[in-house]
């Protein structure tokens, strides 16, 4: 009876070391998560963005790189990829585009994730949604995000050059202001840290 009991508690003993090992070994990869966002901006609202992007996800324990789409990178790094772009005359910004066309193969190895700035959201409304899902089609071409965040810009005439300002007091008419949701896009980043953990447990 004693013989048993002792073998009992061995094989209990080896299941409860068994499973903290592997409840340890999920809690060390999710700190080894590298997240890479590709920022294309004009003004640089997108690039304050991708940094309040990434300081939320710096605070789930990931590390976070921040690059141009022009930078040479090697994205085998990365265990996640966001790409960011501002919209200019309805469009993704070329180089971003074209990271997406060079990049795409090895893009669909590593959940990637899509975000975009303009002023069509300042109103939120399923109307402009709906406009504002077209602008990042051309990506889609090269990419299937696992999130999107279509998120309202800001319009600052001081940060454009001469035709850009002209652009936009005169044929788009938009007047200037920060439109920019802070915590929506906060929840972009903590949505997207939670796709990321799902697809590497
Ligand atoms: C010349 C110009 C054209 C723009 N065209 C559009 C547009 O077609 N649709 C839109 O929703 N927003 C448009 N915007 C708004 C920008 O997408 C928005 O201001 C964004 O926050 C800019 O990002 P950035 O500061 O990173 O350059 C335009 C802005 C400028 C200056």
């Amino acid at each position: 009876m004693k013989q048993r009991i002792i073998v009992i508690a061995t094989i209990l003993l080896i299941l409860v070391l068994g499973l903290a090992e592997g409840i340890a070994s999920n809690i060390t990869n999710v700190t080894e998560i590298n997240v890479l966002i590709v920022v294309g901006t004009k003004a640089g609202s997108t690039r304050e963005t991708a940094d309040s992007i990434a300081k939320a996800l710096i605070n789930n324990g990931c590390s976070v790189d921040i690059c141009t789409p022009t930078e040479p990178i090697n994205l085998k790094k990365y265990q996640g990829v966001i790409i960011g772009s501002a919209i200019r005359m309805g469009q993704i910004l070329p180089d971003i585009k074209k990271f997406a066309q060079n990049n795409s193969a090895e893009l669909s190895k590593i959940p990637t994730s899509i975000y975009i700035l303009c002023t069509t959201l300042k109103h939120d409304t399923p109307e402009n949604r709906a406009t504002a899902q077209t602008y990042i089609n051309p990506l889609k071409e090269y990419v299937s995000p696992v999130s999107i965040g279509l998120f309202a810009g800001k319009m600052d005439y001081s940060k454009l050059k001469f035709f850009a300002r002209f652009a936009a007091k005169r044929m788009v008419k938009e007047p200037e202001g920060d439109y920019r949701d802070w915590p929506q896009i906060h929840n972009f980043a903590n949505n997207y840290y939670r796709l990321v953990i799902e697809s590497h447990t």
